[in-house]
């Protein structure tokens, strides 16, 4: 029996221009380039210009998922946006790039579920495709965190980066086995008993101001790996596939460390895992969609391989989806 499958057409990346390097950041806060590639594997990052928001960053990325899908902004008919950074309060983000794109019909919607953001919105728009209400999604994580970070605070501005990644998602009728391309499980979780340890002070209902981020950040560290793993292995049980066939790991980038535990916890060799966290640092719901842009450039990720996103963020919230590029 044919199911329908949200399969990936295309996918872009952005970063903007100015990069912030450890040794920039040890001329501003008590830190060094040692502690931070010790401790997190990152080595610079990537900062929004004055005036340059997350909408623009999530258009430049979505132009460039466009073209590398061959098509026209009029394709497509959702756009879910992953971001805990929005332009406002209120409307979504992603209205703003609906509006730059030229598209007048369909959904868009922001999607918040922090660094899990990106994972949350692919099976969210994986159900709304299936459902057969919607063709082509947009699905994009965008993110200006250099906006909430404290920067005189070393254990949280050292970490974050700014930096937006895109994919194409189509409807397309398939045959009903782990063969077929697209998106073939999902498994998302939260557990809002976590909130207190990765959480930003401020916001419209408490404080009225944006506030700063705040992070217990070995208590975050402690849950990560298992969380991950956790979703990974229900994905692959629901799948019926193991983590041996899966081609490639593209784990949310927020530390080296935590990305090699989950490799080292699964048994997967490390090159089969996709890592860019030295390269752009932690950007939240934009970090696994630039890490994917990265390796299909590079000629790592190709059409038929078996591809596991999975993250771990805020609240807590965790998941993992499994895709046949
Ligand atoms: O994206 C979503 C989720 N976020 C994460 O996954 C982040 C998870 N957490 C982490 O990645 C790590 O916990 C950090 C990278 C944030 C910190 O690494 P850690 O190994 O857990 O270090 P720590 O917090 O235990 O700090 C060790 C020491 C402390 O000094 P003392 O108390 O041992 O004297 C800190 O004060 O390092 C100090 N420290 C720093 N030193 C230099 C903390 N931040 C810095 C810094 N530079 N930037």
């Amino acid at each position: 029996m044919t199911v329908i499958r949200s399969v990936v057409r295309g996918c872009g990346s952005y970063l903007p221009a100015r990069m912030l390097t450890n040794h920039d950041l040890a001329a501003m806060v008590d830190t060094s380039d040692d502690w931070i590639v010790q401790r997190t594997g990152i080595r610079q990052r990537h900062i929004a210009a004055a005036g340059e928001h997350t909408s623009d960053l999530a258009v430049k990325a979505a132009e460039r998922a466009l073209a590398a899908a061959g098509m026209a902004p009029q394709d497509i008919d959702l756009i879910v946006l992953a971001t805990a950074t929005p332009d406002n309060t209120f409307p979504a983000s992603a209205v703003a790039v609906q509006a730059r794109l030229g598209i007048t019909g369909g959904a868009a919607f922001d999607m918040q579920a922090v660094c899990s953001g990106f994972v949350f919105a692919v099976a969210t728009a994986d159900s709304m495709l299936r459902a057969g209400d919607f063709k082509r999604a947009l699905v994009i994580g965008s993110e200006t965190f250099s906006r909430i970070l404290d920067w005189k605070d070393r254990t949280t501005c050292v970490i974050f980066g700014d930096g937006a990644g895109a994919i194409v998602l189509e409807a397309q009728e398939q045959a009903g086995t782990t063969a077929d391309r697209g998106v073939l499980g999902a498994k998302l979780r939260s557990d809002g008993r976590h909130k207190e340890k990765l959480y930003v002070d401020g916001g419209p209902s408490t404080t009225g101001t944006a506030g700063f981020l705040r992070m217990e950040g070995k208590e975050v560290f402690r849950h990560a790996v298992g969380m991950m793993t956790g979703a990974i292995t229900d994905v692959l049980a629901a799948t019926g596939t193991t983590a041996q066939e899966v081609d490639w790991f593209v784990p949310h980038q927020a530390n080296q460390r935590i990305i090699d535990g989950c490799a080292h916890k699964l048994g997967v060799p490390s090159e089969k895992v996709i890592s860019t966290v030295a390269q752009h640092g932690n950007t939240s719901a934009a970090s696994i969609p630039l890490a994917l842009d990265t390796a299909i450039h590079d000629g790592r990720i190709k059409p038929g391989d078996l591809v596991m996103i999975e993250a771990m963020g805020g609240g807590f919230t965790w998941g993992a989806v499994l895709i046949r590029w």
